[in-house]
């Protein structure tokens, strides 16, 4: 199966007093998706941005909005963030008690679905919903903050999900987040990813059409 490679840039990286400039400039420098981390300092430790902010980002960008919602209770905010009209809304399978029914809900919603699982979480707890996802997240550092280093011991679990929905005959797309950089992304690339989500690598460099280049390069 031969896999799109998307790079989604990730908001929390760039410059927010200068959003417009930064979300034209990562365009311009490739990125497909705008990876947006909302946090509500309560499943995470850290508290971001929400749909007041995104609504203006929508306004001023056709780049597909990539949503990670990083709270408790997801259900809770669905129809909020669908709302906006994002290419694809994930969630964590950890912070939701039926997440089938979050699944379902951001489908019904004419969206695609995304569910992400932490470090510790195994793929056993993800396989149920593998058959209905359009997207598994596997973070690769603990979801909270920018600029962690990369954890490699998440590979294996790259790995099994491949294999998982390619024998499903899926295309799910397997997204990678947190300390994915030129040399990050090549493990991630092996293990069977195809979605690349970066924020201070991108973000921060000098010249940011070769990074989002090097993040694609084969
Ligand atoms: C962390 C967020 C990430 C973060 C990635 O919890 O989910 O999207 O912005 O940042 P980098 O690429 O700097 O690790
Ligand atoms: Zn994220």
């Amino acid at each position: 199966m031969i896999l799109d490679i998307l790079v989604s840039a990730s908001l929390l990286g760039c410059d927010l007093a200068n959003l417009e400039n930064e979300i034209d400039d990562i365009k311009r420098a490739g990125a497909d998706w705008l990876h947006c981390d909302v946090m509500d300092g309560a499943f995470v430790d850290n508290i971001s941005f929400g749909q007041p902010v995104l609504k203006c980002v929508m306004r001023i960008t056709d780049e597909p909005l990539d949503v990670h919602l990083m709270i408790q209770d997801p259900i809770r905010y669905i129809d909020t963030y669908a709302d906006l009209g994002p290419e694809i809304i994930t969630f964590h399978l950890e912070a939701a008690d039926d997440p089938q029914a979050v699944i379902d809900k951001i489908h019904s919603r004419g969206i695609k679905a995304g569910i992400s699982i932490k470090p510790e979480t195994t793929v056993a707890e993800v396989k149920p919903y593998l058959k209905s996802a359009d997207l598994v997240l596997v973070m690769t550092v603990n979801p909270g903050f920018g600029g962690q280093v990369f954890l490699p011991q998440t590979l294996d679990k790259i790995s099994e999900i491949r294999y998982i929905v390619d024998t499903l005959e899926r295309d799910t797309y397997i997204e990678v987040d947190g300390g994915i950089n030129a040399k990050t992304v090549k493990l991630c690339r092996q293990a069977g990813a195809n979605v690349f989500v970066s924020g201070s690598y991108i973000f921060g460099a000098d010249d940011r059409t070769a990074a989002v280049g090097s993040l694609k390069q084969i």
